[in-house]
């Protein structure tokens, strides 16, 4: 059966989709570039970083929770909502400890890629400098609460055979944290390891014995702003 195709703008661009796809990625097929973060293609949004906010016929809303329809107007690249994401980047580099220079996924971390989009040299709010754990039990992986920006990625996607997720949240408010379930982890293969690794997307997770394997110069957003793969980014 033929999918039905709506007509919607986005800064006042012609688009064109299947009626019901997410926002974000329809309009990633017309080639424009709503920056987002929380967001993994393949995996249930879950609109919990708010990077991806947007205005649809005047209402802020997450473009990568929100489905397209006939006639969507959508206002993307405006100052007020780049000033907006901006603002949560600063957020999450200042409510956690973001050790840059000495992160293997330094090159490859959409947050730094972010920060360096919003041409981000020092935040405009006090860094919090929180104490924050490091777990490496795990023979496989490492997980740094530091760099976690709780975007429930890991959660969603890293699951076990019978479905069972590795990772869930643990605590309340301020105090929540990423937890990995050390039994169901305890015998983690290396593909999905690796996969755990990828998926974060900041250098939270990350898999034991493998580091700093690309050189600086040829890891991904030493070669490209992030977004740039998919449009014209202002
Ligand atoms: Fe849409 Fe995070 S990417 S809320």
């Amino acid at each position: 059966m033929m999918a039905n195709l709506v007509d919607f703008k986005i800064d006042g661009k012609e688009c064109m989709s299947e009626e019901g796809q997410y926002l974000l990625s329809a309009a990633k097929d017309n080639g424009v570039y709503i920056p987002s973060l929380c967001n993994y293609e393949g995996i249930k949004p879950k609109g919990s970083c708010r990077m991806c906010t947007v205005r649809v016929n005047g209402n802020l809303t997450t473009a990568c929770t929100t489905r397209v329809f006939d006639g969507l107007e959508v206002d993307n690249m405006t100052d007020e909502l780049e000033g907006l994401r901006k603002g949560i980047v600063e957020l999450m580099f200042t409510e956690g400890n973001h050790f840059c220079p000495s992160c293997e996924k330094s090159g490859f971390c959409e947050l730094q890629a972010l920060g360096y989009r919003y041409r981000i040299g020092a935040p405009r709010f006090p860094y919090l400098s929180p104490n924050r754990p490091v777990e490496s039990q795990n023979p496989k992986i490492m997980k740094d609460q530091n760099r976690c920006i709780l975007c429930k990625r890991c959660i969603r996607a890293i699951k076990n055979d019978e479905g069972k997720s590795l990772f869930a949240f643990k605590n309340r408010g301020y105090k929540v944290v990423i937890s990995c379930d050390t039994d169901l982890a305890a015998g983690i293969s290396d593909e999905m390891a690796q996969k755990a690794m990828d998926i974060c997307p900041v250098g939270a997770i990350l898999k034991k014995r493998k580091g700093f394997n690309v050189p600086i110069g040829n890891r991904p957003f030493d070669k490209r702003e992030i977004g740039s793969e998919v449009g014209a980014l202002r």
